[in-house]
Order: C-alpha cells, then sequence, then structure tokens
C-alpha cells in the first residue's frame, strides 16, 4: 500500500511521528505541507493520505488551514489526520474534518499523539526530560495500531473533544494570543543574537530577515514558535515571556530537516 503524508512541524514532534509511522507502514513518502502550498504536488498516486500537523489553541496553525483550502487531490481518497500535542487536542481533528468536508473530502480517521509541550507561555507546560521520555515512549507505542488501522483504512471517529465549550475557547485563545496579546508582533532578538542566520534559514514562511542591523519579523507568522526554540543562542523571545525558559527541539530532528521542510537546499 502506497502512503503519501503531508506534514507540518515546528520543532520537529509532528515530523518524528510522521516518521514513525512511515516507517512502520512502509512504502510512503513524506512531503511538506508547506511545499505543496507554494510548488502544488496534489497528485499524489497513493492509496492513503495523511496530514500530520501539531495542534495550536487546541485547534491548527494557520498553515494547516492554508494547505487544506489549497489541495486538490483526485478522486475520493482515504485520509487520515495525525495531530501532536502537548495534552489536549481539543477540536482539532474535528476542525480538520469540517474543513476537508467543505472542499468535499472525507476524514476517514483522525490520530492525536501527546508529545512533549513547545508552547512557551506564562506557566512551564514543557516538563522535564523524564516527562519528555515519558511521552516519546507512549506516543511510539501506539504507531503499530494507528499503522494497522491506515492499512485496513478503517474508518473512526477523530480523537479529542469536539464540545462547542472548546471549539469556541479555541478560537478565543488564539484570537487573544494573536489580535489582543499580538504574539507575532512581539517576537524580537536579544542583546545574545550574533546574526547567524539560522532563525531566518529555518522559518517556514520566510517571515524573517537577518541584515547587518539586527533581526525582524514580518507579518506572516504561522506561531509555529521554531525561530524561538531553533536559534542557536536562545536569542528569540516574545516580549518578556520566553526570557530565560527552556527551549525545545525533538533530539531526532535537525536544522537540516526544518531546511527540507522549507524546500532549501539540502
Ligand atoms: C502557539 C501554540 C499553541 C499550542 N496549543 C496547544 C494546545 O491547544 N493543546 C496542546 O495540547 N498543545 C498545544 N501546543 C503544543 C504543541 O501542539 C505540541 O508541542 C506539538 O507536538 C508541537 O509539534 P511540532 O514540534 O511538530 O511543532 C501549542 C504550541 C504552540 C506553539
Ligand atoms: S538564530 Fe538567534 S542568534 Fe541566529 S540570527 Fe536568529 S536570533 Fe540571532
Ligand atoms: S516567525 Fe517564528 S513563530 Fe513565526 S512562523 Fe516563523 S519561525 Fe514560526
Amino acid at each position: 500500500m502506497k502512503t503519501v503524508i503531508y506534514y507540518f512541524t515546528g520543532t520537529g514532534n509532528t515530523l518524528a511521528v510522521a516518521r514513525d509511522l512511515a516507517e512502520e507502514l512502509g512504502d510512503t513518502t513524506l512531503i511538506p505541507l508547506r511545499q505543496a502550498i507554494y510548488y502544488g504536488g496534489f497528485a499524489p498516486d497513493a492509496d492513503a493520505i495523511g496530514i500530520a500537523f501539531p495542534v495550536h489553541f487546541l485547534i491548527m496553525p494557520a498553515i494547516v488551514r492554508q494547505f487544506v483550502f489549497s489541495i486538490l487531490f483526485s478522486g475520493s481518497p482515504y485520509i487520515f489526520g495525525l495531530a501532536t500535542c502537548g495534552e489536549r487536542p481539543g477540536g482539532a481533528l474535528f476542525r480538520l474534518q469540517e474543513l476537508l468536508s467543505e472542499k468535499g473530502y472525507t476524514l476517514s480517521a483522525g490520530y492525536s499523539l501527546v508529545m512533549p509541550e513547545n508552547y512557551i507561555g506564562p506557566v512551564d507546560l514543557m516538563g522535564d526530560a523524564p516527562c519528555r521520555e515519558e511521552k516519546f515512549v507512549k506516543a511510539k507505542s501506539r504507531i503499530p495500531a494507528i499503522a494497522a488501522a491506515i492499512r485496513e483504512q478503517r474508518v473512526s471517529v477523530p480523537e479529542g473533544n469536539n464540545s462547542v465549550l472548546l471549539k469556541i475557547g479555541g478560537r478565543i485563545t488564539c484570537s487573544l494570543a494573536t489580535s489582543m496579546y499580538n504574539t507575532p508582533g512581539r517576537l524580537h532578538a536579544t542583546s545574545a543574537c550574533n546574526q547567524c542566520g539560522t532563525c531566518a534559514r529555518i522559518c517556514p514562511t520566510r517571515n524573517i530577515t537577518v541584515a547587518k542591523d539586527g533581526v525582524s519579523w514580518g507579518s506572516d507568522c504561522t506561531q509555529c514558535y521554531a525561530c524561538i526554540h531553533w536559534c542557536p543562542e536562545e536569542a528569540v523571545d516574545i516580549g518578556g515571556r520566553t526570557a530565560g525558559k527552556p527551549r525545545y527541539h525533538h533530539p531526532d530532528v535537525n536544522v537540516r530537516d526544518m531546511l527540507i521542510q522549507r524546500g532549501e537546499p539540502k
């Protein structure tokens, strides 16, 4: 069976899980969904199509919505979702189901896996190394059963919670973070920045410019937190909120993988 998994990742969790699933399924191609948006590539010769992404504010990053708006699959393929989250997937996979159905496609199944938290907020949710390790082990242990269900093209209700309260909560939190608190507008480099350029190279939306006079952020931010976590000097902060807080990326994912996601020369 041939499978294609379109993925988006900020700190590698989703890519790591998608890789594990690809290995378990065999004959699977991983395609960065960012590249599919910009360069096309919606004619996969596949028996199953996966859409893998991190949960943001109980739903999904804007770039994933953008991807679903732009897909053009032929026929009625078997489509599954794979969402990674820090603790609560909320209605992310139900939102994916809605978006796909608006395009005339069906989400046949949706799986959510708990991975280390990459949101840095007022409260530390990331957890220590043993807690992260426990999440890796649990997530990996679910892969064989998920692969078996995909192989059998099983149809099931997406995982997560589709309550109206959560839906509204997710939308309010997202809009508070984006419009009122203005997270993207508060991204900045501190004096620890040595202008190495990593943030600009890995940002999936090409929203960062590094010039002689400093680092600047544009208006196309999908809030993936990649620039914050991948900066080798820990010099990227959101206002004063993230200063001194631990950074994270999945141990099996590296800057090169982030460049591949961007479509940069390897
Ligand atoms: C802006 C933002 C919002 C997030 N919102 C949620 C959330 O609502 N629920 C949750 O469990 N995790 C949330 N997370 C954590 C991520 O979903 C989780 O760490 C995910 O595995 C990251 O995947 P990635 O490394 O592929 O980007 C959020 C992370 C970010 C950056
Ligand atoms: S990755 Fe960090 S150190 Fe490098 S240019 Fe960006 S902010 Fe500066
Ligand atoms: S600016 Fe930072 S948080 Fe925004 S999309 Fe780029 S890497 Fe992600």
